[in-house]
């Protein structure tokens, strides 16, 4: 029998409700063109490079039912990468490596043909870097935070607003109760189009997101026409990266190896203290939802979502169209140079139509 053609696929950056939708449908599509085969790297490039070697064949049994299943059967990392591999020193510290011209010969005398990289920006910026060294590589893009700018949506999104809004109407039966103030943190980073989308579905008074910095004084006064002799209640949506007029992000220390993204988290906690100390009189709590968002089944537009563009980079494969990545734009699948799919920030832009439907059903956005 002659030999078969080699994919690899890999899962790189924070996983994310949909991926185990793209593995399937790879395989899938695949399997329609049997001169092909299918290799899942373990933990992005990780199953490549390490000694021993952690690659997987996948076959239709492998993948049979996974598209329902969060996270990804093949595991990712979002430390490091080819250009920057964590080595411990001898003193303890970390310092990274650039062990991609060695991970060129690997995939070439393990005969891959091609690469499927399914991640975020920083998994797509490997992706063109490699793709400058000749590897024949073909992006799919994913994030729960919605902000690569070649692609209208990624999958996961669309779930994990989903998730945050569940968890918004089940604090409104609370709060009502107990006449308070509610404090939810989503995800998003440096985007609020996590808290913003939640923040309309559920109904909250204030959303207050990374691109427009708040005025705490703005925001008491909001929260205190709600109470009327101490009754009332109020919802307050906040993403992960909100800050202050004249403030910055809250972070906590990275203490992992390899790990470049800033941590962020817990400012629920910091604006429930400012809210104090400018004056608001309710009771206040906090919720911060962190990875649940990111957890468990997606929602059925995520899977078809999900599945096309695994068809497609499939097909972009046997069609030779490397140095590319699938996207998602005016309803319809595409596909973009890396050079774009990487150019482009997508942050809520305060002009956007979304944000003249907030402040036009009344929720403040802190400014
Ligand atoms: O980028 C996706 C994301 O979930 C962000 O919203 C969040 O800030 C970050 O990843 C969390 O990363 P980690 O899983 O490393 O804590």
């Amino acid at each position: 029998m002659p030999e078969k053609k080699k994919v690899l696929v890999l899962t790189g950056g924070g996983d994310c409700p949909g991926l185990n939708a793209v593995i399937r449908a790879i395989v899938k599509r695949a399997s329609q063109t049997p001169e092909w085969e299918v290799w899942g790297s373990i933990e992005a490039y990780n199953g490549i490079l390490r000694q021993p070697q952690e690659l997987v064949l996948l076959d239709n049994k492998a993948v049979a039912g996974i598209h329902v299943k969060g996270g990804t059967i093949i595991k990712t990392t979002n430390k490091g990468g080819p250009f920057n591999w964590p080595v411990k020193n001898p003193d303890g510290s970390w310092s990274g490596i650039d062990r991609s011209q060695e991970l060129v010969q690997l995939l070439k005398n393990q005969g891959f043909e091609a690469v499927i990289s399914i991640g975020g920006d920083g998994s797509q910026r490997i992706s063109k870097a490699l793709h400058n060294l000749g590897v024949p590589v073909i992006g799919v893009p994913k994030t729960i935070d919605n902000d690569l700018g070649a692609t209208d949506y990624t999958f996961g999104f669309q779930t994990a607003v989903q998730i945050a809004t569940e968890c918004f109407d089940k604090l409104v039966t609370t709060a009502e109760s107990h006449h308070r103030v509610m404090i939810m943190e989503v995800m998003g980073r440096d985007a609020g189009w996590i808290a913003l989308h939640t923040a309309i579905a559920g109904g909250a008074e204030v959303c207050l997101i990374p691109e427009i910095p708040y005025d705490i004084q703005k925001i008491t006064e909001r929260l205190n026409s709600r109470f009327d002799n101490g009754r009332g209640f109020a919802h307050i949506v906040i993403s992960e990266g909100a800050k202050p007029k004249d403030g910055t992000v809250t972070a906590r220390a990275a203490t992992e190896a390899g790990y470049e993204n800033v941590r962020l988290g817990g400012v629920a906690y910091q604006l429930s203290a400012q809210l104090k100390a400018a004056g608001c009189t309710a009771d206040i709590r906090e919720t911060v939802l962190g990875h649940i968002q990111r957890g468990g089944t997606p929602i059925a537009f995520d899977r078809v979502l999900a599945t096309q563009f695994g068809v497609k980079a499939f097909e972009m494969v046997l069609a030779g169209e490397f140095g590319r990545m699938v996207s998602y734009r005016n309803n319809t699948i595409t596909t973009v140079t890396l050079e774009e799919a990487t150019a482009r920030y997508n942050g809520v832009t305060p002009d956007s139509y979304l944000i003249q439907t907030a402040r036009g059903i009344g929720i403040s956005l802190g400014d």
